[in-house]
């Protein structure tokens, strides 16, 4: 945030530099589905940090009235930044949760939720937790994707081996097999599964039974 003030940048601009653009991702994981969507569409994003996602998301939702982007995160700083960064869009409502909870009170109202970058971090227990949220806040037939590290992916050992002394106390490495149980426990099927060539995150995407 601060080299990119320095330079004058909008900060999104600087970190994509960093960790390459979002739209290529999306379009792989994400588009196909929110693309679908006919009339107003309620779409969420958890773990959004400074909105790299959310801005390109935005601009590829339809111009409905009713439709919205409820950004998600448990850092009341993001939130705040994210009201300022946002002022301009009125589709836009961020919102804070628990780390556990999504903030939305009417059970199966929104279409599409996407996560980026937030479940690598996350225990199973909170996982769970979540999950069991996403399935409350879905439409019948509502798609979540995220990315977590597949510790059975030859990315997911080099990232624990290049990482474990910087950041061994903040990534998480699961199973695509746990993941897909967790989400069937809750009821979810599996729709696709996207391993993006040289990263450490794999795509899951999920449909609400
Ligand atoms: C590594 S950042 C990724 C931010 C953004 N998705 C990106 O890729 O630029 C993780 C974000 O998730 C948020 N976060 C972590 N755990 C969360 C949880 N359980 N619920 C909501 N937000 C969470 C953090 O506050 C942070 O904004």
């Amino acid at each position: 945030m601060k080299k990119a003030t320095e330079n004058q940048q909008d900060v999104n601009d600087y970190i994509n530099k960093m960790w390459g653009d979002p739209i290529i991702v999306l379009e792989q994981v994400f588009f196909p589905y929110l693309d679908l969507m006919k009339g107003s569409t309620i779409v969420c994003e958890i773990g959004v940090g400074t909105g790299r996602w959310s801005r390109e998301i935005i601009k590829r939702m339809n111009f409905d009235n009713e439709t919205k982007l409820i950004l998600v995160d448990h850092s009341s700083w993001v939130i705040d930044f994210l009201k300022n960064y946002f002022r301009e869009e009125q589709r836009i409502f961020p919102l804070l949760n628990n780390g556990n909870n999504l903030p939305i009170s009417t059970d199966g109202s929104v279409d599409l939720i996407f996560s980026d970058g937030t479940f690598i971090e996350l225990k199973l227990g909170q996982i769970l937790s979540l999950i069991k949220e996403i399935h409350r806040a879905l439409k019948p037939g509502g798609i979540f994707t995220f990315d977590f590290i597949d510790i059975d992916t030859e990315e997911a050992w080099r990232h624990l081996h290049t990482y474990c002394d910087q950041f061994g106390h903040c990534f998480t490495y699961h199973s695509a097999d746990t993941m897909i149980r967790l989400f069937s426990e809750v009821g979810f099927s599996l729709k696709n599964r996207v391993q993006i060539p040289k990263s450490k995150s794999v795509y899951l995407v999920f449909e609400k039974k």
